[in-house]
């Protein structure tokens, strides 16, 4: 992209880490198919060429205009680089719109900035909420919606609660899972036989990701979950591509001293979903495969207290499990299997970016 380019960019995806490149995928596609002026900036807070690049690749993503390179750090730390290194664009580049995504801390960083150089934010996956403030997510989004101008919400009760913390009801718009997008696009190339085949998986397992904080930075939390992982790998054999936050103290807490404990490095988008599609069950504290296992109809036990997304509980498989629950509820959802009794969330349609899309296009008055 050249200069002029450049300056006449109008929209600005701000992208940082992994769930962010699969969300905004879609929304960036419809909205270049509108013939909108786009540019993405690249935080960098994940960098790893499996936490980043190989989404770019898979997700047909356009490459970044720019790569801050911020890269990890404290809160404080990263979130005070991901500012500095984003007003200095958003002030170069003078964005009629900031499109933030989810969560992380990329996605509170861009708004704050933004909002105090008065640049309009929009707020894809408004409104989600664990109610509880110890998670840093849940500081980020309630933050991020109270800056934004527009708050593009993946589910009906997202608008209540804007609306309880006084947000403007008529900046709210329920737009579908543009997560949901670009898994229903990708799923005619997630083959678990092939990811069988690569990394010589059994035929049955069960599929676990765990990074979350709460979960895998105290030593002593990680070694108790690691024993009741190995509960698990008592029954069915365990696949777990381990997330770089988690991988010292979960190694050090014996992970893989356990025949039936498969390690593997992070995974690429599709090489991951073909692995969860194959999955007979899946234990996970991640917040996005709670939504793609509804979808795909794999049973799905949450080791957490609490979930931003009980949608994927009232319609979907997931199921909250406490450490000590894991191994008997794995038990269970091993004999129940597939309960075929999943109902698509509304506008869990593959369509979320192009309604993403017209509403971004309304509001800067296309
Ligand atoms: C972040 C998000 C979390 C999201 C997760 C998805 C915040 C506060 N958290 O958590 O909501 O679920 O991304 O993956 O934004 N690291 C690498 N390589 C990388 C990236 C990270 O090795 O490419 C390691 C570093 O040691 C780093 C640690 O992972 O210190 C944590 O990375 P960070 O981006 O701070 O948070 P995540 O745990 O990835």
């Amino acid at each position: 992209m050249n200069r002029r380019e450049i300056v006449l960019a109008s929209i600005v995806h701000v992208l940082g880490a992994r769930p962010n490149f699969v969300k905004a995928a879609p929304v960036i596609e419809a909205l270049a198919a509108r013939g909108a002026r786009q540019a993405v900036v690249h935080t960098g807070q994940h960098y790893d060429e499996r936490m980043s690049d190989v989404f770019f690749r898979e997700l047909g993503l356009p490459e970044p205009d720019v790569n801050l390179g911020v890269g990890s750090g404290s809160h404080a730390v990263q979130t005070a680089a991901l500012m500095t290194g984003l007003e200095q664009e958003f002030i170069g580049r003078s964005p009629g719109l900031v499109i933030v995504y989810g969560d992380v801390n990329s996605t509170i960083a861009a708004a704050l900035v933004a909002a105090k150089l008065g640049i309009p934010v929009a707020h894809v996956e408004a409104g989600l909420r664990s109610f509880d403030m110890t998670m840093p997510e849940e500081v980020n989004r309630r933050l991020t919606d109270q800056l934004s101008d527009l708050c593009l919400v993946t589910s009906p009760e997202a608008i209540g609660h804007l609306a309880d913390e006084g947000v403007d009801v008529a900046r709210c718009h329920l737009v579908g899972n543009p997560m949901i997008d670009t898994l229903l696009k990708n799923l005619d190339t997630f083959d678990t036989g092939a990811v069988r085949a690569a990394h010589g998986l059994p035929d049955r397992y069960v599929l676990a990701t765990l990074h979350r904080p709460a979960n895998v930075d105290s030593p002593d939390t990680a070694a108790v979950l690691v024993k009741n992982v190995h509960g698990v790998a008592d029954l069915v054999d365990v696949v777990i591509p381990v997330h770089p936050r988690g991988r010292a103290n979960l190694l050090a807490a014996g992970l893989d001293d356990h025949d039936g404990v498969h390690v593997l490095e992070p995974l690429g988008y599709i090489d991951f979903l073909a692995a969860v599609r194959g999955a007979a069950a899946v234990v996970t504290d991640s917040g996005g495969l709670q939504e793609e296992t509804t979808i795909l109809g794999v049973p799905c036990l949450t080791v957490r207290p609490n979930t931003e997304r009980p949608i994927t509980i009232t319609h979907g498989t997931n199921r909250l499990v406490g450490f000590d629950e894991l191994v008997p509820r794995t038990r269970a959802a091993l004999e129940e299997g597939a309960r075929g009794t999943s109902r698509t969330p509304p506008l869990w349609d593959g369509a979320a970016g192009p309604r993403c899309a017209e509403v971004i296009m309304e509001f800067l008055g296309d």
